[in-house]
């Protein structure tokens, strides 16, 4: 690959994203849209955004055979794909561990790694040889403990150890696999759970984002349009030497 050939946009590529109708998934296909990509997006629930020129696939990502079909749909679409984003996951509410029920416990593993693992399983067949990326959205828990979700930093760890161990296996084959680390991101979802969290304690929403906010090296929590450009760099090839690699977006929390 020679410098000028270097792609430093999203035009023209073919990505699926995972989670893609809410949050950072949403924010994921509309830059990716609006960069001139062809977008298909799979997840439980149907989009919160117009669908327009996006592709949308309802399915349950932690049933095997729900995604084999789905990716071999995408297949009749797309035979071959350009970038995987594999960002669906779920955020438990807090518990210690010993009060965390056991059921709730695997269906965090059961979303964050299982289907992740499907996820890039299924997928990496499709993904273009010589230049296709893996983007997972990890977490700042995929390298960090915290007391009160231990199954989410558990499965974050494991989303750590699928792009480590993927970047190996898939680096024959030209495939890159890296993954993006969100501190705190004020999406709709982080934002109800703040809101439950306070009404069984004291405080506001202002006064709990000021909190974490200060605990962070600039003073801030990190916007999704930052992460964003961070799983946009990964999906390119700008980023062509990085593989294996877990890049925070927290604003140095
Ligand atoms: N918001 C944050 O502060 C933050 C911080 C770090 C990491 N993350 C990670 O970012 C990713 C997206 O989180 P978000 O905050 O945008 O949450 P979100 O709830 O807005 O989006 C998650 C999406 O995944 C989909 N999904 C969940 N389970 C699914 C399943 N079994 N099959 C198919 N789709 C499924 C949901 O329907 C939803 O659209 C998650 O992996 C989360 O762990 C978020």
């Amino acid at each position: 690959m020679t410098h000028s050939n270097v792609a430093t946009n999203m035009a023209n590529k073919i990505a699926v994203v995972t989670g893609g109708s809410s949050g950072i998934g949403s924010a994921i296909v509309n830059r990716f849209v609006i960069n001139g990509s062809r977008v298909i997006s799979i997840d439980l629930k149907k989009p919160e955004f117009e669908i327009g020129t996006v592709q949308h696939f309802d399915c349950d990502l932690t049933d095997e055979s729900a995604v084999s079909q789905v990716f071999e749909e995408i297949a009749k679409l797309h035979p071959r794909i350009d970038v995987l984003c594999a960002n669906a996951g779920i955020v438990p509410a807090w518990s210690r561990i010993a009060e965390t029920n056991f059921s709730d416990w695997k269906k965090v593993i059961d979303i964050n790694v299982n289907a992740l693992f499907l996820t890039i399983s299924h997928g990496a067949k499709l993904l273009r040889k010589g230049s296709g990326t893996v983007v997972v959205t990890g977490s700042i828990n995929s390298i960090k403990g915290d007391p009160n979700i231990a199954s989410y930093v558990a499965s974050k760890h494991a989303a750590l150890g699928i792009i480590k161990s993927a970047a190996l296996d898939l680096g024959r084959d030209g495939i890159r696999v890296n993954g993006v680390a969100p501190g705190p991101i004020a999406t709709k979802a982080l934002i109800s759970r703040i809101e439950k969290r306070l009404k069984e304690n004291s405080g506001t929403l202002d006064e709990y984002l000021a909190k974490i906010a200060d605990q962070t090296a600039l003073g801030r929590i990190a916007t999704e349009e930052e992460v964003i450009n961070t799983i946009e760099f990964l999906a390119l090839e700008l980023s062509s030497g990085i593989t294996g690699q877990l890049i925070s977006v927290d604003c140095g929390a």
